[in-house]
Parts: structure tokens; C-alpha cells; sequence
């Protein structure tokens, strides 16, 4: 019988949802739920995917036929699309390298790639293995001066340009299939060692032959017996800083002369204040529904954020987008570009890097083929307006 489609399976998936579901079937449980949960009853969560269910789209008819353009010029340059991949931790437990393979799909494509303080590939090594990439830097900020400034200037010496200061996650959300899942700090419980020894391709995959990967930007400040997962957990556990502040972050805006964002803001009185510090750009996020549970979907902070901050810095959206229709929402409602938080993961956890460009071209295909049928082929002509309903409606 003749296959619909040769290759890897993973081609085979036409949307990210079925994306993430060969993510679920490879992954196990821990490493699936790490990827997957949010915090607590996961309202917010819903709320994001909801959010973008509720904005209705609008058409033109015998509007004639262009090429959609999705170009988005952020920070000084052009993209081909309004999109960058997120810093996301401990990528390395869906697939080894799985940062590396993130940062090439993302570079091939002409977007920026973000990686997590908290990543299992260094910054060194993602320049190494990637020397064009677009990389940004996420920094979790340290209680130790010379360990946070060691960061920046490792950052600055790798000619990463742009720094995101992570403000939402001082302390880790209270996610209990975290706390089920291990029976102490990075020793899983016996049944999900259990459960591992049922998925021989993904230990093949991710664990073969150095067994759980550390977190590579921190090793060199750990002591060298405790450079392992358990000891940069331990380590982040007690030297993260819990007290940042906006003098904190004036501060760094004096350190930093790069481009600086704020990821973390859902209040309008934030993105004032991120504007008077003169960063460059916020991140209009929930952490993707990992840390308070019950705060809104980032997708309705959004226009009352765009109110006080259209034009005065780069705003970027990010948490549930899984589909293009949710970029061309996103960017209609007043975003300059999104981040890819789980939708690039699925794709890294099922075929590295070819995985991860499969999940980014579904999402680039999803958002041409929407703004044609649209009506509209030019993303920086779309308009949102709301309904007596108080919903948006796109055209
Ligand atoms: C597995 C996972 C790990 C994450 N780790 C980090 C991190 O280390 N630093 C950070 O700023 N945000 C982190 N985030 C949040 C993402 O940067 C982003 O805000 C979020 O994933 C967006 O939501 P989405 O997954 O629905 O797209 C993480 C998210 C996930 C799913």
C-alpha cells in the first residue's frame, strides 16, 4: 500500500495539535506533563487557547488575489515572519541538543531564537554549532553580582544583542504533577522510572549515552562534582533572585546597552513603566499558564497594554499559540511579532531540529493561507474591532 506521505512520521502531522499528540506518545509521562502542564487547575491555561477561539475573523470577498505578505520588521530588522522561538528550560530532556536543533530550524527560517538561562546547551555552544543565529539571551536574574554579571558579559562576548529579563517566575508556580512526579528534587518516583523503561526511542533519543543533561550555562559556576541536573536545580533553587524590583531593572538598563525586554508584563501600568525605563520591548506572557493560576489570557491584556504602548517599544505576545490564525489575531490586535513556546517543543520532542521547522512552517503556511482567505494579504494592513459583544472581530 502506498504511504500519503514518505519520510519521518512526523511529517505526517498536519497541525501542532498532532504534533503534540506524537509528542505524548514519545515522551514519558514526566517529561510530557513538564512539557504540557500548567499550574494548579490550569484555567489559565484554557483561558489562552479560549482567548483566540473568541476573536472572529472577518472577510473580504473578490479582493484580488496577491501574495500574502507576512514580513514584520522588529528591532531594525526585516523578517520574513512576525515570530521568534521562546526560552524554554531544560529543553534537553525532549531530545539531546534540543536547543541547538531549536536555534538551526529557527536561524534557517531568518527568526530569532531565544534561549533560557536555565537551557541545557550553553550560549557558547549554540554559537559554536549555529554561528548566524539570531540569539537572544533570557536571563533568570542571580543573587551573586558576579555570577549575574558573568552571565552579561558571556552574553555580550557570544554578540547576543538582545536580553529578555524574565520577572514572572521569582518562585516556580505550583505545579503538582512536578511534585508527583518526583520522589525528591530530580529523582523520579519508581513508577515513572518505571514508565521511562517503556520508551527505549526516547531514551535512545534524549538520555543515551550522559543520562539527564545539566543545565550547561550554570555548570561552570557549580562545583565540579554537582555539575549535573540535580546540582543546577539546587543551585537555581537557592541562588535565583526572588526580589527584583524597577530599580533593579533601571539598573540593568544602565548595564545593558544592548536591546532589553521585559518578559513578564500583563498590566498597563507595566508597560508604562517599561517604557519610561526606556527598554525596548516587553513580552505580554502568562509563562504559558506555568505560574499564577486564574491571571487572564495574555491575548485580552493585550489591547490595554497596546493603548499606552503602541509605537513607544516592541510589544510581543506569547502563550498558546498553536495555529496561524492565532499569529494573524495576535499581530491584528496590536502585536509587533509572538513566541513559540511549546508549539516549536512538540515539534523538537518528536524529530529535532527537521521537527521543530516542520512545527514553524505548519504555523507560516497556517498564517498565508489565513490572510488570503482574509481577504487581506498584508499583515501590517489588518484592523481589529470590537464587537457590542466586547469580542473582536479581524478583517
Ligand atoms: C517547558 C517550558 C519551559 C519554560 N522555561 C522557561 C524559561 O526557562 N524561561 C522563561 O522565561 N520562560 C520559560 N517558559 C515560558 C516560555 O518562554 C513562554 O512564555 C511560554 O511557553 C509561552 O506559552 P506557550 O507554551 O503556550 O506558547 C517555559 C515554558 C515551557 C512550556
Amino acid at each position: 500500500m502506498r504511504r500519503y506521505h514518505a519520510g519521518p512520521d512526523f511529517l505526517r502531522a498536519h497541525s501542532i495539535a498532532e504534533l503534540a499528540h506524537m509528542a505524548r506518545r514519545r515522551l514519558p509521562h514526566f517529561a510530557w506533563e513538564y512539557l504540557e502542564g500548567g499550574a494548579e487547575e490550569e484555567l489559565t491555561l484554557r483561558r489562552n487557547r479560549q482567548a483566540f477561539a473568541e476573536v472572529s475573523l472577518l472577510p473580504r470577498t473578490l479582493v484580488p488575489w496577491e501574495t500574502p505578505d507576512t514580513r514584520r520588521t522588529l528591532f531594525g530588522r526585516e523578517q520574513a515572519l512576525p515570530m521568534a522561538i521562546a526560552p524554554t528550560g531544560y529543553n534537553g530532556m525532549l531530545h539531546r541538543d534540543a536547543d541547538v536543533h531549536l536555534a538551526r530550524a529557527a536561524t534557517e527560517r531568518g527568526l530569532p531564537f531565544s534561549l533560557s538561562t536555565v537551557s541545557t546547551s550553553s550560549m557558547e555552544q549554540i554559537v559554536a554549532a549555529v554561528p548566524d543565529v539570531n540569539l537572544w539571551f533570557q536571563l533568570y536574574s542571580m543573587t551573586d553580582p558576579k555570577v549575574q554579571e558573568d552571565l552579561l558579559q558571556r552574553a555580550e562576548a557570544v554578540g547576543c544583542k538582545t536580553l529578555l529579563l524574565t520577572t514572572d517566575a521569582v518562585l516556580l508556580g505550583n505545579r503538582e504533577w512536578d511534585k508527583r512526579n518526583f520522589a525528591r528534587p530530580r529523582q523520579l518516583s519508581l513508577r515513572n522510572k518505571l514508565d521511562v523503561l517503556r520508551h527505549p526511542r526516547w531514551i535512545k533519543q534524549a538520555l543515551w549515552p550522559h543520562g539527564m543533561p545539566s543545565m550547561a550555562n550554570l555548570d561552570r559556576y557549580l562545583p565540579a562534582d554537582q555539575r549535573n541536573a540535580a546540582g543546577a536545580a539546587h543551585f537555581i533553587g537557592e541562588k535565583m533572585e526572588k526580589h527584583l524590583s524597577w530599580d533593579f531593572l533601571a539598573r540593568l538598563r544602565e548595564r545593558w546597552p544592548h536591546r532589553l525586554l521585559l518578559k513578564g508584563v500583563m498590566h498597563p501600568q507595566d508597560a508604562e513603566h517599561a517604557v519610561k525605563l526606556g527598554l525596548d520591548g516587553i513580552v505580554v506572557t502568562n509563562h504559558g499558564g506555568r505560574q499564577l493560576d486564574g491571571v487572564p489570557a495574555t491575548l485580552d491584556c493585550l489591547p490595554a497594554i497596546v493603548e499606552v504602548a503602541r509605537g513607544k517599544l516592541s510589544i510581543i505576545l506569547d502563550s498558546g499559540i498553536r495555529r496561524g490564525t492565532d499569529i494573524l489575531k495576535a499581530c491584528a490586535l496590536g502585536a509587533d511579532a509572538v513566541l513559540l513556546g511549546r508549539a516549536t517543543l512538540y515539534g523538537v520532542a518528536v524529530g529535532g531540529q527537521a521537527g521543530a521547522g516542520h512545527a514553524l512552517d505548519l504555523l507560516s503556511n497556517e498564517l498565508r493561507l489565513a490572510l488570503t482567505l482574509l481577504g487581506q494579504p498584508d499583515l501590517n494592513q489588518l484592523r481589529a474591532s470590537r464587537q457590542p459583544d466586547a469580542t473582536f472581530s479581524v478583517s
